[in-house]
């Protein structure tokens, strides 16, 4: 059987978490292939939310295995602080959370050359989460990097010394104080707790279920946020885009089916880089507000602005979307008019492609469109969605070419409406 996935096309946090959870009860297993606790899924479901950073948004179906693949990079203290949450809901996450061998653990010393790498930048730095992540996979290629299957290795705590020891060295050049030792105690008693879980070969066993089951792979952050196709280098460490559910599985390209691209009506972006179309005004604090963009990992506010349809087009040429589903339609209900960009002017030249150039000054076209000024929120079906918000999605349909697969109208789990 195929492996399907869900991908952001944007900056992030478009609502992955949410339509990963709707989709799961159609998927027996459930895999993040990349990125770390530098994501926050949101969830919502009987009146409960919840927001989780390393585990798969299928954990809370009944019945679903979900992997933590070896393109993740895991925190072993967060993990153990999501994994309590979802114990509170008579989840015991050891019966239903496989975890790759192959996936790199963040220490405590590769939050702090983070914290110390990004108070070097100052004005420039990259807005990271602060959660080790760049360093961490910085090690996974440089080849220093130490694995979720060595925790079991006699000399475990000598192989963590030893990166330990190279990362203090690194971290003289820097000039910053810090302390890791209560860190790095929670750390070691998170440790004992992963041993719990079932450390495996996870290629193996996702080759073996997909024999007679379908997987769902989780993306995490956005292909604008990819490290190869994102505004190098305000981006994060891991290839967010299609091919990365590959490398970050272990599975053939020949076994990926229908890639479920994902979008907000409207962008928001964390942290710093270009954002074409962001609104530093009372409409951008509107969107803001009505929206809740604030994090959901660092609680910052998230810049905001109207939907790049240069950025989505080439988001879905990257990943090959098959599928989209534009989420928070809701949030542009009280709208008189809605803004979506159709191209650029990038150094006085009209075009629809996304520039290399990170520092270039991109001025957006755009097209205005009459907002539908009702409640989206209370729609269940197609045929209650009012007329000028067909216009808008099928204007973006015919845009992008493709099919828009679903509508979030809400955080919950039934606030989801499947088109056609
Ligand atoms: P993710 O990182 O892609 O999983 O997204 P986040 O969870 O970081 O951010 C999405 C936010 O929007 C969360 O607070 C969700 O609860 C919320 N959300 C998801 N879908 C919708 C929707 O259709 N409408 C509204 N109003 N909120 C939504
Ligand atoms: P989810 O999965 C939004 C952003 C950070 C920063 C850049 C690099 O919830 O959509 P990093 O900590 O990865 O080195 O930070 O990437 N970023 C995200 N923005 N959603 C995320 O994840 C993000 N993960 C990282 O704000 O700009
Ligand atoms: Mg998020």
């Amino acid at each position: 059987m195929k492996i399907d996935v869900v991908l952001g096309l944007q900056w992030g946090d478009e609502g992955k978490g949410k339509i990963v959870d709707v989709l799961a009860k159609n998927y027996p297993v459930i895999c993040r292939f990349q990125g770390g606790p530098n994501a926050g899924h949101s969830l919502q479901f009987s009146n409960k939310s919840f927001v989780l950073h390393t585990v798969p948004a299928g954990v809370f179906r009944k019945n679903t295995v979900n992997i933590i693949g070896n393109g993740v990079v895991l925190d072993p203290v967060i993990f153990l602080d999501e994994c309590k949450a979802i114990s509170k809901m008579g989840i015991d996450p050891t019966k239903n959370i496989i975890i790759s061998k192959r996936a790199h653990l963040i220490l405590p010393t590769h939050r702090i050359i983070d914290a110390a790498s990004e108070t070097s930048l100052g004005k420039t730095k990259i807005g990271s989460t602060l959660k080790g992540i760049g360093p961490t996979y910085m090690d996974k290629t440089g080849r220093n990097g130490l694995r979720a299957g060595e925790i079991l290795a006699k000399d475990f705590k000598k192989r963590y010394n030893t990166l330990k020891q190279k990362h203090v060295a690194y971290l003289k050049q820097f000039n910053f104080n810090y302390d890791a030792s209560t860190y790095e105690k929670e750390w070691f008693k998170a440790i004992e707790y992963l041993k719990k879980f079932t450390i495996a070969d996870t290629e193996y066993e996702l080759c073996k279920h997909l024999k007679t089951k379908k997987a769902l792979a989780e993306g995490a952050q956005g292909t604008m946020l990819d490290v190869d196709f994102g505004a190098y280098p305000f981006v994060t460490s891991s290839s967010t885009v299609c091919a990365g559910a590959c490398v970050g599985l272990g599975i053939a390209p020949t076994k990926v089916g229908r890639v479920y691209g994902i979008f907000k009506a409207y962008c928001t972006r964390v942290g710093s880089g270009p954002f074409p179309t962001e609104l530093q005004d009372a409409v951008g604090e509107r969107l803001r507000k009505a929206g809740h963009e604030f994090g959901a990992t660092t609680g910052r506010p998230r810049r905001t602005g109207w939907l790049d349809l240069p950025a989505l087009k080439y988001a879905v040429m990257v990943n090959g979307v098959t599928d989209l589903i534009m989420m928070k339609a809701d949030v542009l209900d009280t709208f008189d008019t809605i803004k979506i960009a159709t191209g650029y002017i990038v150094n006085g030249k009209k075009t629809d492609k996304v520039p290399f150039d990170t520092y270039a000054k991109i001025e957006p076209v755009y097209k205005e469109m009459k907002g539908w000024k009702k409640d989206l929120t209370e729609c269940r079906k197609p045929e209650e969605l009012p007329a000028a918000f067909k216009r808008y999605i099928s204007f973006i349909e015919k845009e992008l070419g493709i099919k828009i697969t679903y509508i979030s109208v809400g955080p919950d789990r039934a606030q989801t409406i499947r088109m056609g």
